[in-house]
């Protein structure tokens, strides 16, 4: 896509972080902007943000865990706008500690949002796309986690190889059915924002949380390597750049730490020997 200018973007986990730099380099596009987020009164000084940038831009509050919210946030985005051009499924959350010690809570939440999240948005956006007719392009924000496997942060590692790999197929999938849908998926490495602190959105009935020491250890470990990690400006504008040039794989560059850790684990299935223990050396 080169041609943004009139089209429109919609953005989940637009509140924060990624999702509301992919909002504000949209908007400098000059398309309008969804921002979709569960979090209401981050969202709401969200669409002022992206409105000062002269664009149309509506915030609505969805759960993209939940399929009747995401199908509402595809019906508002149509009803106002007459069609959606650009989608990034992009909320996620993230916790950590030993998979046996965490609980059937914390999977189902991270499944719900890194996983559901993105099937509810392939359901309901892809044939709408479809029905439009007209040049479109997916984002399903995944993670440098789908590319390699660290201890203690396993479901996360879980949820995002899945984003991943529904994105490949999605990829195979468009391509024969409707070449004229696009799809990428992001795999940042740290950047940051609020993701450490992820347990603000947690529903009340997914609440029983996993909270041992070795919880602890994670979130403390999460939350100082993302803050001391880059602005997310610089993976939203890379994200633009993707979609200009149609780049399925948006990854780190060549020479960043991550980059390393992934291509240790392709060795290791490429050679058909055990997972090598390659944290990035950040
Ligand atoms: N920050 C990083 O270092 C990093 C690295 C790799 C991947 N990611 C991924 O980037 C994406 C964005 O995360 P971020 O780092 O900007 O974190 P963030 O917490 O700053 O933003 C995430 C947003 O998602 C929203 N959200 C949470 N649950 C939701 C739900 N059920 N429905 C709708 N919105 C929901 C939150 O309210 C928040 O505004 C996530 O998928 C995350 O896994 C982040």
């Amino acid at each position: 896509m080169q041609d943004f200018s009139g089209k429109t973007a919609v953005v989940t986990g637009a509140a924060n972080g990624i999702g509301l730099e992919l909002a504000k380099v949209f908007a400098e596009q000059g398309m309008n902007i969804v921002l979709a987020d569960i979090e209401r009164q981050r969202l709401d000084s969200a669409v002022s943000e992206v409105t000062a940038l002269g664009v149309e831009a509506i915030g609505v509050v969805t759960d993209v865990g939940v399929s009747a919210s995401v199908e509402s946030l595809c019906k508002t985005a149509v009803e106002r706008f007459g069609g959606v051009q650009v989608l990034c499924n992009n909320a996620g959350v993230y916790t950590g500690g030993l998979l046996w010690e965490q609980t059937e809570d914390d999977f189902e939440w991270l499944m719900r949002v890194n996983q559901w999240g993105i099937v509810h948005g392939i359901r309901h956006f892809v044939p709408q796309m479809i029905a439009q007719g007209d040049e479109c392009h997916i984002v399903n924000t995944s993670s440098m986690a789908s590319m390699c496997t660290l201890p203690f942060a396993g479901i996360y590692h879980m949820t995002k190889h899945a984003a991943l790999a529904v994105s490949e197929s999605l990829f195979h999938e468009l391509a024969m059915m409707a070449p004229q849908i696009h799809v990428s998926c992001l795999c940042p490495e740290l950047f940051n924002t609020g993701i450490a602190q992820s347990g603000r959105n947690r529903p009340a009935e997914l609440a029983a949380e996993n909270d041992n020491e070795m919880h602890r250890m994670s979130m403390d470990a999460i939350t100082s390597a993302t803050a001391g990690s880059q602005h997310p400006r610089v993976l939203a504008e890379r994200v633009l750049q993707a979609i200009k040039d149609d780049v399925f794989y948006i990854l780190p560059p060549e020479d960043n730490p991550w980059s390393a850790t992934a291509n240790s684990r392709l060795e290791d299935i490429r050679l058909r020997r055990n997972p090598t223990f390659a944290p990035p050396a950040i």
